[in-house]
């Protein structure tokens, strides 16, 4: 049912439709230590029955209904202290397609898309590392595109925010082609606008809100992201710095 994109160079190239699975992330995995797996291999299914999330979490998704997919990548270019830019250029790719379709997309820090401050896609990145290199990628994406009902009233699909069905098909090559463009953005050493362009559609951005870190609520206004891709918010304190497990935003 998933075509081979006409309009990307690599990505997508070798596409690999499995009806059902646990974790697309754990199949790709395991086909990208395959030397016959290229890069850009795509993994896609219509039904995720295990599907991981980022610290631990799981990612229930409806079977027929949205975008699950993951990306096998070699990212032999970059280097290990460079690599929160997969999470920059991944979400931008999605921020890119979203955006494209309907207003007040925003990235959430590290990497989930919001739309209408409701989670609409989730991201994760699982790299493998060789001496200062990223040697390996699996980016795996979950974007919720028909599903009607969710069980947690944070989470929304393409088509509850615009009242429009999408044939996935369609759509997962028009995923493709960003992501291969902002991919070769990265390639390209392109950091700068990359980082730029991150910052500019970050959720939360220059507002003061309220955030949680080790059970002490506080009000901080985020101000950017560090070298690391650590989270800057500045507060009574001063900047303080936050990796991924160590803040929650409140309201
Ligand atoms: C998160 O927001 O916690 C990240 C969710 C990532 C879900 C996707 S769905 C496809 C791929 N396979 C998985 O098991 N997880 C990712």
């Amino acid at each position: 049912m998933y075509k081979i994109p006409a309009n990307t160079l690599f990505l997508g190239k070798q596409l690999i439709f499995v009806p059902e699975c646990h974790s697309t992330n754990t199949l790709a995995l395991e086909l990208s230590q395959k030397p016959s797996t290229s890069d850009g291999t795509v993994v896609i299914t219509d039904n995720q029955t295990a599907g991981r999330g980022q610290r631990g979490n799981t990612w229930q998704t409806e079977p027929g209904k949205n975008l699950t997919l993951s990306v096998i990548l070699k990212p032999t270019f970059l280097q290990v202290k460079d690599q929160f830019f997969l999470n920059i250029f991944a979400s931008l790719a999605i921020y890119d397609l979203l955006q494209s379709k309907t207003d007040r997309v925003n990235i959430k820090w590290p990497n989930d898309i919001y739309v209408n401050g409701k989670k609409l896609c989730g991201i994760l990145i699982e790299n493998q590392i060789r001496g200062l290199q990223v040697s390996n990628t699996i980016l795996g994406i979950g974007l919720n595109v028909n599903q009607q009902n969710f069980s947690k009233s944070s989470a929304t699909s393409l088509s509850l925010e615009t009242g429009e069905n999408y044939d996935l098909a369609s759509l997962l090559q028009e995923l493709l082609s960003h992501l291969e463009a902002r991919y070769l953005q990265l390639k390209a050493g392109a950091y700068q606008i990359l980082k730029d362009d991150y910052l500019n559609v970050l959720y939360w951005l220059n507002k003061l809100h309220v955030f949680e870190s080790n059970e002490r609520q506080f009000e901080g206004k985020i101000t950017g992201v560090d070298e690391f891709g650590r989270l800057l918010i500045e507060t009574l304190n001063g900047t303080e710095v936050f990796e991924v497990k160590q803040v929650s935003y409140v309201n």
